[in-house]
């Protein structure tokens, strides 16, 4: 089984970098492969409502990395997703690149781009917010008929900088 994780943080290797790597310690004890894209120093572009995706199943528009990177969501057979909160949500990067993917899927229903995968959230906030951020991406999950792993908790934690105080 591969996973991919896509950090939609402007901070590469910062907080959300931690959290995706915790899961990926458990998923390497268990044998699976892991990868982590980092939308940090990359911009995303909203959907242009073209509609030029039906049967292509990618996005047309290669201004951006969008179309090489939803490549390795459509090989994964597990997706997380994570987010630092950025003004009480997820950031504008991963909201780009989620609007984007939902649309392209929808455009290709017949295909079952994403359905039946296993998806899972984190988030990473200083002090409010990050329930709203997981329930953006879960809500992705769902759309895509595909599997949201539970928790004993929320998966999120609070932090400005990574290692601040240690
Ligand atoms: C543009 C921006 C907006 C933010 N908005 C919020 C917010 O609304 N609520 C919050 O708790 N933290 C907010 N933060 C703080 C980050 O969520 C927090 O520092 C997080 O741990 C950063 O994760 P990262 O290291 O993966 O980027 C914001 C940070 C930035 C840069």
């Amino acid at each position: 089984m591969n996973v991919l994780a896509i950090n939609g943080s402007a901070g590469k290797d910062g907080n959300t970098a931690v959290l995706i790597n915790t899961v990926f310690e458990e998923l390497h004890k268990a044998g699976i492969e892991t990868e982590i894209v980092q939308l940090s120093g990359k911009i995303m572009e909203p959907c242009k409502a073209c509609w030029a995706c039906g049967g292509r199943k990618n996005c047309v528009h290669k201004k951006d990395q969008f179309q090489e990177i939803f490549e390795k969501m459509k090989q994964a057979e597990g997706i997380i997703l994570g987010s630092p909160v950025y003004t009480a949500n997820i950031s504008a990067n991963m909201q780009a690149f989620l609007e984007r993917a939902s649309v392209v899927a929808d455009m290709n229903n017949d295909a079952d781009l994403l359905k039946y995968k296993v998806g899972a959230s984190v988030t990473a906030a200083r002090r409010g917010g990050a329930i709203a951020a997981l329930d953006a991406m879960n809500h992705f999950f769902m759309l895509q008929n595909m599997f949201v792993v539970g928790s004993s908790y929320w998966p999120m934690a609070y932090g400005q900088t990574p290692n601040w105080g240690r």
